[in-house]
């Protein structure tokens, strides 16, 4: 018992602070070490032929050169008609607790094949349309050199598996992260300025650990309801009461990059998401200094694209 307090402060402090980031978000059951699966999950993120009339691949809606989202407030799949929700980045997406903004698939492998077989999105039938479709386009061989000891080296896995080990390399550190290390010198003294009052008010509350979010669900509208509350979000997977319009708090990382904003797309400007976030969730009313202070905090997590990120095949 004595020694387990102390134990819970730490890890309670652990909880509601920002930490650095540090390498990617390779697993043992899926290595970003094995280069081969990376490259062939990077070639699959660019590919056409996973969409039922060529038309869209995943980086279509997550184009990398515009940090990993399109900077529209809803998507367009095959259907023609907007998505549902805004389309979060998909860089840092991996090193989360959940995927999607209701969290419903637990990690990137579960959620790759998601989009490919959703009717709205890329519109494929089934896992067996979308191997046709693969072996079409000559990648029987490929699979089979980077999936020497699967039975069956290209199937609806392997897809999953290659995508969503290049979306573990899709790590980006930025100046917050040598500023969180130590080197002060890293932000300026306005940034600084910034981060104080980031924390001071509470929006590491929400905000914190790796990705400054990305770790929990939280209700939008906590102190102050939104003002659109059709989406149910959270609740549509647990079914609970008090999971009702409750999301993934998102990653802050590259955020001043990644208009427009929240789960509904429904703020421009990195401002009006910030004087949201003051109202909605900690009932303040931030004076405009405070909106200007915080908008230029947050572009230290603003940091450059990893090499596997290069674009093309
Ligand atoms: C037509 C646009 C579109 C295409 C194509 C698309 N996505 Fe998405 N993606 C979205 C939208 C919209 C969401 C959010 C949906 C939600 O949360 O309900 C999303 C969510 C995600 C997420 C979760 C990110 C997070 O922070 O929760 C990942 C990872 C992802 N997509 C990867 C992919 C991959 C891999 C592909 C290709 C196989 C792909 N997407 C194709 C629109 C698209
Ligand atoms: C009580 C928890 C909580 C607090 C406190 C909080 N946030 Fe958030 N934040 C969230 C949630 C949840 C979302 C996603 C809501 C949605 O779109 O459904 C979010 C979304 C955002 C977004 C939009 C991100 C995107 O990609 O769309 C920004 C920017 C943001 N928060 C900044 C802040 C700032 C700055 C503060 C402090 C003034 C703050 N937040 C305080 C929970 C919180």
């Amino acid at each position: 018992m004595r020694h387990l307090l102390p134990m819970l402060l730490v890890f309670a402090a652990a909880c509601d602070t920002l930490q650095p980031l540090r390498g990617d978000f390779g697993v043992l059951a899926n290595p970003t070490t094995d280069t081969a699966r990376v490259e062939l999950g990077r070639a699959l993120f660019h590919e056409k032929a996973l969409s039922v009339n060529q038309s869209l691949s995943c980086a279509s809606c997550h184009p990398l050169e515009t940090y990993g989202q399109d900077g529209k407030a809803r998507s367009v799949g095959v259907t023609g008609t907007p998505l549902r929700r805004n389309t979060p980045s998909v860089l840092n997406a991996a090193g989360q607790v959940a995927q999607f903004w209701d969290g419903r698939k637990p990690d990137v492998e579960s959620q790759a094949l998601g989009p490919v077989l959703n009717a709205e999105e890329m519109g494929m039938p089934d896992e067996a349309a979308i191997v046709t479709a693969l072996e079409a386009a000559g990648y029987r061989a490929r699979f089979a050199s980077v999936f020497p000891r699967e039975q069956v080296p290209l199937s609806g896995r392997t897809v999953a598996l290659a995508l969503a080990a290049f979306e573990r390399t899709l790590a980006t550190r930025a100046p917050i992260d040598d500023f969180l290390e130590g080197r002060a010198d890293a932000l300026t003294p306005r940034q600084r300025q910034g981060f104080d009052r980031f924390t001071a008010i509470g929006c590491t509350n929400c905000h914190s650990g790796p990705l400054a979010g990305g770790g929990r669900f939280e209700r939008l509208g906590d102190e102050v309801p939104w003002p659109d509350e059709s989406d149910l979000g959270r609740f549509e997977v647990t079914g609970v009461a008090a999971d009702r319009h409750v999301f993934k708090i998102p990653s802050l990382r590259n955020v001043a990059k990644t208009a427009p904003y929240f789960h509904d797309g429904s703020q421009a400007t990195l401002a009006d998401a910030v004087r949201k976030m003051g109202w909605h969730q900690l009932r303040l009313e931030l004076s405009d200094d405070d909106v200007a202070l915080l908008v230029d905090f947050l572009d230290t997590f603003t940091g450059p694209l990893p090499q596997t990120a290069g674009s093309g095949q």
